[in-house]
């Protein structure tokens, strides 16, 4: 890796944390156990991040369809969700952590709605890194959400269609003011997106690695980053382009 290569840091990661029920039954521990697991291996990424310089950290804890799973595991993971909350709030606002949720706050219990609305007014005005939590989040409910929300400002005479564009439909959505995520990773073997970021993933980077999310470790994160910084980004122009935007020697 060439020094300029090692400095280019992710600004925005998103992280699909998948493989926990694997994990757990492959130690012949039920699946419970593994997002018990894939708490610690949270935390330690998200210091990881923290320290590495990453701007914002997505982390996709509970997707829309996830409510699928049986009630025993939904009610398991949301009151884990709270008991992590309960524990973390205060070491994140001392390391000065941003923290936020995205996703449908309507079927959550008011329980966990209440300190994940207490995390966000505490760490609102914290200067680190924003930590997004993805919880209930779908990246088509998303985008049916803001479709709705636009529609009825058109409806209301405040938004024209002539003057929607990416940049209306973009700051709608729910990561905001966030810039799109740079780099994706998604552990547990998989090679798809499970409905998450559908919009903002356009132009990221992938990395998929088979190591199961509890054991994805400071290191693991390390090599993603490493991994990142060699990729060269055209976002559709030539390679040749790109080196001579960025003043290369040998740009053709
Ligand atoms: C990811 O691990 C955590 C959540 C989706 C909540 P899984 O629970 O999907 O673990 P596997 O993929 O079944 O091993
Ligand atoms: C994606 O994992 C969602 C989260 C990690 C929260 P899933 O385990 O739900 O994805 P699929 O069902 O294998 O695609
Ligand atoms: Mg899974």
């Amino acid at each position: 890796m060439n020094s300029a290569a090692s400095s280019r840091v992710p600004r925005h990661i998103a992280i699909i944390m998948d493989g926990n029920g694997r994990w757990a039954m492959q130690q012949g521990k039920p699946r419970l156990h593994g997002h018990e697991a894939g708490v610690h291996a949270a935390r330690t990424i998200v210091r990881a991040g923290r320290d590495a310089g990453v701007e914002a950290l997505t982390l996709y804890a509970f997707s829309s369809e996830n409510w699928l799973r049986p009630a025993t595991e939904v009610s398991f993971l949301l009151e884990l969700f709270i008991r992590t909350m309960a524990v973390e709030l205060d070491t994140l606002h001392d390391e000065g952590v941003r923290v936020r949720f995205i996703g449908d706050r309507t079927a959550l219990p008011s329980n966990l709605l209440a300190i994940i609305e207490a995390s966000e007014r505490r760490t609102a005005s914290n200067p680190g890194m924003v930590l997004v939590i993805a919880l209930g989040y779908g990246g088509r409910q998303d985008l049916v959400q803001t479709v709705r929300a636009l529609g009825a400002q058109i409806e209301a005479g405040a938004l024209k269609a002539a003057d929607l564009d990416e940049k209306t439909l973009r700051d709608a959505l729910d990561l905001g003011d966030l810039p799109d995520p740079d780099l994706l990773i998604r552990t547990g073997g998989e090679y798809r997106i499970s409905n998450f970021l559908l919009w903002h993933l356009a132009y990221t980077e992938f990395y998929f690695s088979d190591i199961l999310w509890p054991d994805f470790s400071s290191a693991d994160f390390h090599q993603a980053l490493a991994w990142f910084a060699e990729r060269e980004r055209r976002f559709g122009r030539t390679g040749a382009q790109v080196h001579s935007e960025r003043g290369d020697q040998d740009a053709q």
